[in-house]
């Protein structure tokens, strides 16, 4: 049974969804005063407007302007442009978009379909709402660009069910555009035709894995599928499918408009980053200011928490940081003067992920910290392959139980075994991997955090007889 989107969200508003984070609690932009479109391409609107939700307003500020530019092209060469600005996806693993659209199977007449992926349930990560809350047609148009680009029939906005305000805005926003022909047959008087329709997931964090996302869609189990074959030749109903991150669309309009090379000169504003165009940049924890920022690429971890955020609420030092979202490695204070960009993060032992940075302060136990990042991954498990179902419950047990002061000597390196044995490749899909990356580096860097609380479990009596392998009598 298919539930109107009216029904999914009268669904979602009886269950236990998330209260709504206050708006006036995110700057969404830098520097208001300042901000045009070739500075701040994704959010430059919002320096005039708090949304900008109908479509005359839109249209007033450079609305469809990228659209009818596309229209004027052959899709081969959209794809192209695409292609040369290196768009890198900003779903976290930073494909070049333009290249992913260049696997399509050729068109044959039949469906073909563009997902956006707005699952958005990464711990600290809340760049897609605030796209689609306040910019409900950016994404519309930027979605239209790349369904003429990859030639794409239909198109799905795959959106987090408790996004329930997003949600109403897109559809309202899909509704205005069918009316004046935005969207549906023959847009804009050209033989181009494109439906697009929001479906409200049902609370997965696997859904926002991009085949897990196609099962669900479709309305099977939301595992992940095999790859190859992947999305673009065998994907929605086995039909060619291009899925892309809410932000990665949001960047198609401006690219159109101002061209790629003013996309590529963004990066060298700092001239600390290679990768071009802006992206949301964020951070959570105890700073003063939490936050979203659309920044160039170039601005160091420490800039964006000082600078940006406000630096640490009074009293409190830097402990760690998370790059971007839960399934990242933890950074140290040493780290601080790393450009938060995917090659230079890579670099320093981590991943950029959604760019969205999470902070520690001295004063936290990484103990229960990791014990609670590994209850939500656990949870999220899809169960499809053993190592994960089993081995994130396992990691839990062993965090619980040090925690809680009953550890075992060995529990430690039980957990360093585990973090190694649902490692890439050695599990069906990146959840897992996910998992174990914070797991992973927390050890690294804080393991005397892990020994201190089984030493206090078992006895310093007991470790020093391990030492020196002599048995112990009480
Ligand atoms: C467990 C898991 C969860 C994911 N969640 C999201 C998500 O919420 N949003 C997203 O855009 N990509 C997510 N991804 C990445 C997607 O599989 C996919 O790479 C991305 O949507 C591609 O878009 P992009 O190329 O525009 O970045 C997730 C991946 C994994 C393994
Ligand atoms: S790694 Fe985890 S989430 Fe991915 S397929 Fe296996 S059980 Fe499912």
């Amino acid at each position: 049974m298919r539930l109107s989107l009216s029904e999914q969200i009268a669904r979602r508003q009886q269950g236990k969804a998330p209260s709504q984070l206050n708006d006036q609690r995110i700057p969404i932009y830098g520097d208001k005063q300042t901000a045009t479109s070739e500075t701040r391409p994704l959010t430059w609107r919002l320096a005039h407007h708090d949304a900008v939700l109908d479509l005359a307003t839109y249209e007033s500020l450079q609305g469809f302007v990228g659209l009818k530019q596309a229209l004027d092209k052959p899709f081969k060469d959209v794809e192209n442009m695409i292609k040369a600005a290196n768009v890198r996806g900003r779903g976290g693993a930073g494909f070049n978009a333009g290249l992913k659209w260049s696997f399509m199977s050729p068109p044959d007449g039949l469906p073909r379909y563009l997902i956006c992926n707005a699952d958005e349930m990464e711990p600290g990560t809340f760049k897609d709402r605030l796209l689609m809350e306040r910019l409900p047609f950016q994404l519309i148009e930027g979605m239209l660009i790349t369904a003429h680009a990859i030639g794409a029939t239909d198109g799905y906005i795959f959106i987090r069910g408790e996004y329930i305000l997003a949600a109403e805005r897109l559809v309202k926003a899909i509704d205005e555009c069918i009316e004046n022909n935005l969207l549906g047959t023959g847009i804009l008087g050209t033989d181009f035709s494109f439906n697009l329709h929001v479906h409200t997931g049902a609370g997965r964090y696997i859904c926002g894995e991009e085949t897990a996302l196609i099962n669900s869609l479709e309305g099977r189990r939301a595992n992940p599928r095999t790859k190859p074959p992947f999305p673009q030749i065998s994907g929605a109903w086995g039909r060619p499918t291009v899925v892309n991150n809410v932000e990665t669309l949001c960047n198609m309009p401006a690219i159109l408009v101002h061209g790629v090379d003013w996309y590529e000169s963004l990066a060298d504003i700092k001239g600390k980053s290679k990768t071009p165009g802006t992206k949301l940049f964020g951070c959570s924890g105890l700073v003063k200011d939490p936050g979203l920022w659309e920044l160039p690429f170039g601005y160091t971890a420490r800039e964006i928490i000082e600078d940006f955020a406000g630096g640490m609420v009074d009293g409190k030092t830097l402990k760690a940081w998370l790059p971007g979202g839960a399934s990242t490695d933890f950074l140290t204070a040493e780290h601080l003067d790393t450009v938060v960009d995917f090659d230079a993060i890579q670099k320093a032992g981590s991943r950029m992920g959604t760019g969205l940075i999470m902070v520690v302060d001295e004063t936290q136990d990484m103990v229960p910290l990791l014990r609670n990042l590994e209850i939500f991954f656990q949870r999220e498990s899809c169960g499809f392959c053993t190592p994960c179902r089993d081995g994130l419950p396992w990691g839990v047990k062993l965090l619980t139980a040090i925690n809680e002061g009953t550890g075992q000597l060995g529990d430690v390196e039980k957990l360093e075994e585990l973090t190694r044995d649902l490692w890439i490749g050695k599990t069906f899909c990146a959840h897992a991997p996910g998992a174990m990356e914070p797991l992973m580096s927390a050890l690294k860097y804080f393991r005397p955090e892990f020994d201190q609380k089984i030493v206090s479990a078992v006895g310093e009596d007991v470790i020093e007889a391990a030492v020196s392998q002599q048995p112990v009598v009480k």
